[in-house]
């Protein structure tokens, strides 16, 4: 992206009314015979930091951000945690004003969770490639002893105009945000529906709840994941699956403290930005932490969420108030 397409001229106002952050944008496998939604609510499975006991999670895009702070939840609350990353800084071409994750930093999300006690594998694999994505599924198998929860997390912006966008800018983001949510799902999918038990968590952002400016790109597949989640929920409701989505505000990861973030909504700096999203929440915070999307994703990963299914879960500190519904 040449230095002309990150000036982009919105003005503060377009901002804070447009968004600016979406912008920022087995159990082991013997359990398996037993379907999640018919366990009881016990006491046990109501202590939070057992709520995933026994459980296996796959979460992309581990390495760093929301991924890696999901990764360590799942693990405090029980799960053991596949974390999958491209680990390759320029892995996807056209980004710019920041960096996809490095592999010292996969190996130190692998080294948190062995930390809390519990398995970790690490998978270095692109979510754009399905076969490489169908591998890693089976390696999970393999060596966790099941796949009961995906969070389909991996995610990029290439910020730019419309008007300016080249179809290659746009066409990565599809990639990524959207192709390779439906790759993750299509890799898991085999394995919960033997166990026919299944949840799935997909991050999308206030960019998949309004329009923004900026990146249409990462918009549309913001909106595209969260029709995707809802008519999945309908399909896999028959083999117990459930998917839900997740929904985040500006959240403080090197996606959205980047400089192509601030330049695309016509800001100038990291605390000009903030002010704009301070604005637009209801609650007084103008930015939140990866580990305020983690927990969202936990309880809709956990028991304590079974019945609920193609849902989607503003974590976006009351600016989401202004959705029509
Ligand atoms: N940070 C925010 O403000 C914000 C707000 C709303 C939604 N989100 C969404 O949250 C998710 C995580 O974003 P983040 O803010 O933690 O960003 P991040 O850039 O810090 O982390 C994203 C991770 O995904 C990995 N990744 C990127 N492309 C990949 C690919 N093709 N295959 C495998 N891994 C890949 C990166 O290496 C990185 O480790 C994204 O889907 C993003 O759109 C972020």
């Amino acid at each position: 992206m040449n230095d002309k397409k990150f000036q982009n001229p919105l003005t503060r106002r377009n901002v804070v009314l447009g968004g600016a952050a979406g912008i920022a944008g087995a159990a082991v496998f013997a359990q398996s015979q037993k379907t999640e939604a018919a366990e009881p609510t016990t006491v046990a499975q109501n202590s939070s930091s057992g709520m995933l006991e026994g459980k296996v999670a796959l979460v992309t895009g581990a390495a760093r951000g929301i991924g890696r702070a999901t990764a360590i939840e799942l693990a405090q609350k029980g799960a053991d945690i596949a974390l999958l990353d491209i680990a390759d800084p320029q892995g996807v071409s056209n980004i710019q004003g920041y960096r996809l994750a490095t592999e010292a930093e996969l190996d130190e999300a692998v080294s948190l969770i062995e930390a809390e006690g519990k398995k970790a594998v690490k998978i270095i694999a692109d979510v754009r490639d399905l076969a490489a994505m169908k591998q890693a599924a089976q390696t999970i198998t393999q060596q966790l002893g099941g796949l009961d929860i995906l969070v389909a997390n991996a995610g990029i912006a290439i910020w730019s105009p419309f008007a300016e966008m080249t179809s290659e800018q746009w066409q990565n983001v599809i990639d990524v945000n959207l192709t390779g949510v439906a790759n993750s799902m299509w890799a898991v999918l085999p394995q919960m529906q033997q166990q026919q038990n299944g949840n799935m968590i997909i991050v999308s952002s206030i960019g998949g709840r309004q329009g923004v400016a900026g990146v249409t790109n990462y918009a549309s597949t913001k909106w595209a994941v969260i029709g995707l989640a809802k008519s999945a929920a309908l399909e896999l409701g028959a083999d117990n699956i459930r998917v839900n989505v997740v929904a985040p505000t500006a959240v403080d990861t090197p996606l959205y403290r980047s400089e192509g973030q601030y330049l695309s909504t016509g800001m100038n700096s990291f605390e000009e930005q903030d002010e704009a999203m301070l604005g637009y929440h209801s609650l007084p915070i103008p930015i939140v932490e990866p580990i305020d999307i983690a927990r969202a994703i936990a309880f809709l990963a956990s028991n304590e969420a079974r019945y609920i299914s193609g849902m989607v879960m503003d974590v976006a500190a009351g600016g989401n108030a202004r959705y029509t519904a």
